[in-house]
């Protein structure tokens, strides 16, 4: 007898209730296809593709140049990939800061062209007729407040946000305004814990933190930098379960002293 392991898909109201119950959300960035892979059958609730995939994937300093359809091109890769979790991806900069039809535009292309589940988008009060605009249209929205790297030349330092307290009673404003325009998560990133705190009980949709302490409903890294890829980034909030960059560099070395030594390949490794 054949058994149908059928798989459940996390959904947008499944994050929703893992608030409710107290299960905390577990979600890393993806921005390929068999990464995505490892990432989903590990059991990852969320798969971010986020506008990082501009520093991590293509190497700008900041995320502010990728592209819709960059952004298109690594979505439908993880799509590809993700069987059980819940694919968000970014909305890239200059896609839903002005006109909110264009905004819906970008939204309904993502949706469409990559088969995404949801997305994600920067700011407060600036971008809360346009979220409201967005999940009328039927496509699930996360916001994402405090430190936002979209804004970085704005902001002109990726220090801590919201410690003073006009900024942190405007997040907190914001964050109530997201959730009344219908976003069904919030990311935090790099703001006091105290505030992540205070947000996260305030709210009925979860918070996803990244610098932002434990009291958050979930947590996101960056996949790269969690794995030890990326070597250049090691902010405090960051934990590092691999070093990659070393393990995947000595895997080269030994490759190319066998190449040299005509080590490889060997007698079994040929047809
Ligand atoms: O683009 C990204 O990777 C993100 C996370 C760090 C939250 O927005």
């Amino acid at each position: 007898m054949s058994v149908n392991k059928e798989i459940k898909r996390i959904t947008t109201h499944s994050i929703r209730e893992m608030k409710v119950r107290g299960e905390k959300i577990a979600v890393l960035t993806g921005y390929d296809y068999s990464m995505a892979r490892i990432l989903d059958q590990a059991g990852i609730d969320v798969i971010l593709v986020g506008d990082s995939a501009a520093n991590v994937m293509a190497g700008y300093e900041t995320t502010v140049p990728i592209t819709l359809d960059e952004m298109l091109y690594h979505a439908s890769a993880v799509v590809r990939a993700a069987k059980r979790s819940l694919v968000v991806v970014d909305l890239p900069f200059g896609t839903y800061q002005g006109d909110s039809s264009d905004a819906l535009k970008a939204a309904v292309r993502v949706m469409k062209e990559s088969g995404a589940h949801a997305l994600k988008v920067e700011g407060g009060i600036e971008i809360s007729d346009t979220v409201k605009r967005i999940v009328d249209a039927g496509i699930p929205v996360m916001g994402h407040l405090g430190l936002t790297p979209q804004s970085i030349y704005k902001f002109g330092t990726y220090t801590v946000r919201a410690k003073e307290e006009a900024e942190a009673e405007k997040l907190k404003s914001d964050a109530r305004l997201l959730e009344d325009a219908g976003c069904f998560g919030v990311v935090l990133e790099k703001i006091p814990a105290k505030l992540a705190a205070e947000v996260t009980r305030d709210l009925t949709i979860p918070t996803i933190g990244i610098g932002a302490g434990a009291a958050c409903d979930g947590q996101v890294l960056v996949v790269h930098d969690m794995l030890g890829i990326n070597q250049d980034f090691k902010p405090k909030f960051l934990r590092q379960y691999l070093n990659l960059f070393d393990e995947i560099s000595g895997a080269v070395t030994r490759y190319i002293a066998d190449v040299k030594h005509a080590e490889f390949p060997n007698e079994k490794e040929q047809y």
